[in-house]
């Protein structure tokens, strides 16, 4: 018996786990240390971490650079109220986001995690149309989309099949086709010119009604990284502008690098209203998101009365240790070191996919920026399906931490990951989907 053995005798009497079935899972690992993309548990077993921990994890665990932000702030001012009061880092942080996002988005508002993000979002656009005198309560997402696990962001998101158990609980989202490509795609075209039509056709049905438009742009996480083309977005921007509209774009996931640009609305050349922003934010280090608005939006929330500013906020709003984390990260993020480590990823994926073409047994390899994925197992549906679950423990015992969702397989590493630890990863994948 080791104090381990304690450790996971008492996890598995009262912690609850969250997206587990308890009753069938195998224990959770006890993560004891974690360096670079490397997590080491108590047995002293290491994982390459390829989902970066969630997709929170953009330089590597434990970054020296991060936890030293976070120990100096913590000794000056770890937490204090953010209404009547602010302080350095947030404004540090929300000045530098603002200039690297486009055009005038440029109004920060912080939460703690993405749901929070996407939430505020959509308060704020449906609040937005009331104080212009609007009623317009009828909001657009997109078939797979993923926005979190709060009320408004699973209704946004309900057609992603997550939220069964809380079905009657969701108010009504318009859902429009999500035109999801992949390498060689040779109908793609035709699949955005229905998307399109299937969009138009939803704008003039609820001509005047709708608050916002919200979408993952280029990639849809949780549904399976399906990716869709910047052509695609950059003309729904152009059919949201004209039905004189809000686009808020959900970069949750997709923002800090992932898509290969700071943020996925560069990459696309797109304007959105309202941008959401968590993950990559602190680095992995601790919960915070923003929701950056554009200064219309700001705009229309002045006046005299209280009732019409933005009256939503979380007690650990703009938490100075989550904003320093935040600056320590972008420091990192925008160094040339990692930006080049960013496109070394995209041409190890880009070169170990190619590897599959042909092979019948794997379809859609697919790719943006440190985003690789490839679907595997065909007409094996649904998440937790049983071979994605067989996949994620034999890939666990050969060391590898990877989540298949559904049938996708995916990786998005972290940015510190070196080139041989990748190229094991897919020769070990390979591998693997040999014995399959
Ligand atoms: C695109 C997107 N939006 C929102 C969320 C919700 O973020 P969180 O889990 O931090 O609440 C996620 C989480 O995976 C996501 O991928």
């Amino acid at each position: 018996m080791t104090a381990f053995d304690d450790l996971r005798a008492d996890d598995l009497r009262h912690v609850w786990h969250p997206f587990t079935q308890a009753a069938t899972a195998p224990p959770p690992i006890v993560a004891v240390a974690a360096r670079g993309a490397t997590i080491w548990d108590a047995d002293g077993k290491d994982y390459l971490d390829l989902v970066s921990s969630w997709w929170v994890n953009l330089h590597g665990h434990a970054h020296p650079a991060i936890a030293r932000a976070v120990a100096e702030q913590a000794g000056e001012l770890e937490q204090v109220i953010f209404a009547d009061f602010t302080h350095e880092p947030a404004i540090r942080l929300a000045k530098r986001i603002a200039d690297l996002l486009p055009g005038d988005l440029g109004r920060v508002f912080y939460s703690d995690n993405g749901s929070t993000a996407v939430e505020v979002a959509l308060k704020m656009a449906h609040q937005y149309w009331r104080n212009l005198g609007e009623e317009r309560t009828v909001y657009v997402a997109f078939e797979g989309g993923y926005h979190g696990d709060t009320v408004g962001a699973m209704s946004a998101g309900r057609s992603s099949g997550f939220f069964r158990a809380w079905h009657d609980l969701l108010f009504p989202v318009e859902i429009a086709p999500f035109p999801a490509t992949w390498d060689g795609d040779e109908e793609v075209e035709a699949k955005e010119a229905r998307a399109l039509a299937a969009f138009d056709a939803l704008l003039a049905e609820r001509r005047g009604q709708v608050a916002a438009v919200l979408i993952e742009p280029l990639v849809q996480g949780a549904s399976g990284m399906r990716m869709c083309r910047p052509e695609f977005l950059r003309a729904l921007e152009t059919r949201v502008r004209a039905a004189g509209t809000l686009l808020i774009l959900d970069e949750v996931m997709t923002g800090f690098g992932r898509t290969g640009a700071l943020f996925a609305c560069l990459k696309a050349g797109i304007q959105p209203d309202l941008v959401c922003l968590s993950k990559g934010l602190t680095g992995g280090f601790l919960p915070m998101s923003i929701t950056v608005a554009r200064e219309p939006i700001w705009q229309a929330f002045l006046g005299h009365d209280i009732g019409r500013a933005f009256l939503h906020g979380h007690s650990y709003t703009a938490n100075p240790l989550g904003c320093a984390a935040g600056l320590a990260s972008l420091d990192l993020l925008l160094a040339p070191e990692c930006q080049s480590r960013i496109a070394a990823i995209e041409a190890v994926h880009r070169s170990r996919l190619a590897q599959f073409s042909g092979r019948a047994d794997i379809a859609r390899p697919r790719l943006c920026g440190t985003i690789a994925a490839i679907d595997f197992a065909e007409g094996d549906e649904g998440y937790g399906a049983s071979a994605s679950a067989r996949l994620k423990r034999t890939f666990l015992d050969r060391g590898l931490l990877l989540r298949p969702l559904s049938n996708a397989l995916y990786l998005l590493p972290p940015y510190c990951v070196e080139d041989a630890e990748l190229h094991r990863a897919w020769d070990v994948i390979v591998d693997v989907l040999d014995g399959l």
